[in-house]
């Protein structure tokens, strides 16, 4: 059965995208067939893999303007597919509540069982704002992961997501906590990293995303850090959150 996987914050820049593409990727070269799905507006996925379309894309489907079939990009690697976002996507929550008479939460919900028999993985690039569009992607996810980067993060936004979302009656699975832009010379320290490990170590993924300018040149390049040799920083580790990520949705 699918899993529906999405890296959530309510803190911007922590590495939602980064980390989705490149465990995106990471699972589509173990042979897992992999749709990502950009739904923020400021397409920042969608530009990675150059790509854009106005009237294909996953605002138009939301809307009914058009097939959500007709808004997969196909083989944008081996095994990964992509349905690209639209800076109109901003305005979906306006839009879905004059079209919808209820449910509009359950949209992107709804949309994807059209899809999902398709694919081993689907993941959900969000954004950070609490809104109609956060919850679309929280709803309609089976598992999910909270990307730390802890020099960007203290514990009350991991606290006060928490709250949130415990306030929904929807109990996707959490895969765990995932420390990104981990400087191997520079130990990571803090209230956060205290708080993970004595209070939350279960929770706390085994694998750590090193701090790799390849990581972000990949980005900037239209590549993932898996397009890049295998003895690129970064490129092993996502092999590994790949594994891990296996390992604990299996268990
Ligand atoms: N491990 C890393 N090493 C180096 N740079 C990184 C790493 N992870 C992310 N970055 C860089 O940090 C920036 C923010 O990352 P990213 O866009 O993935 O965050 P985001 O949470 O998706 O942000 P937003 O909230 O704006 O969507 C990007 O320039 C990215 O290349
Ligand atoms: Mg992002």
């Amino acid at each position: 059965m699918v899993r529906v996987i999405s890296f959530i914050s309510i803190k911007g820049g922590v590495g939602k995208s980064t980390g989705i593409l490149n465990t995106a990727h990471a699972l589509a070269l173990m042979g897992y067939k992999v749709l990502v799905i950009d739904f923020d507006f400021q397409r920042s996925i969608s530009d990675n893999f150059g790509v854009h379309n106005d009237d294909l894309n996953i605002y138009k489907a939301l809307i009914d303007e058009c097939d959500i079939n007709d808004c997969i990009f196909e083989d944008i690697r081996d095994n990964l597919d992509l349905i690209p976002s639209h800076n109109q996507l901003y305005f979906a929550p306006d839009r879905f509540k004059q079209l919808y008479f209820d449910g509009e939460d359950y949209v992107l919900r709804q949309k994807l069982k059209k899809i999902e028999k398709n694919y081993d993985f689907i993941f959900i690039d969000g954004r950070s704002e609490i809104n109609s569009l956060f919850k679309n992607v929280f709803l309609a996810c089976t598992d999910f992961i909270i990307p730390i980067r802890v020099e960007f993060m203290g514990m009350r936004a991991i606290k006060y997501l928490f709250e949130i979302i415990s306030k929904s009656h929807h109990r996707p699975h959490f895969i765990g906590f995932l420390l990104n832009d981990v400087n191997k010379r520079r130990k990571a320290t803090g209230e956060i990293i205290n708080y993970l490990e004595k209070e939350r170590k279960k929770d706390l993924l085994k694998t750590r995303i090193p701090s790799s300018t390849k990581i972000q040149e990949a980005f900037k390049n239209k590549k993932t850090v898996l397009d890049y040799p295998l003895k690129t920083r970064g490129h092993q580790e996502f092999l590994d959150l790949a594994k891990e990520i296996i390992k604990r949705i299996q268990t």
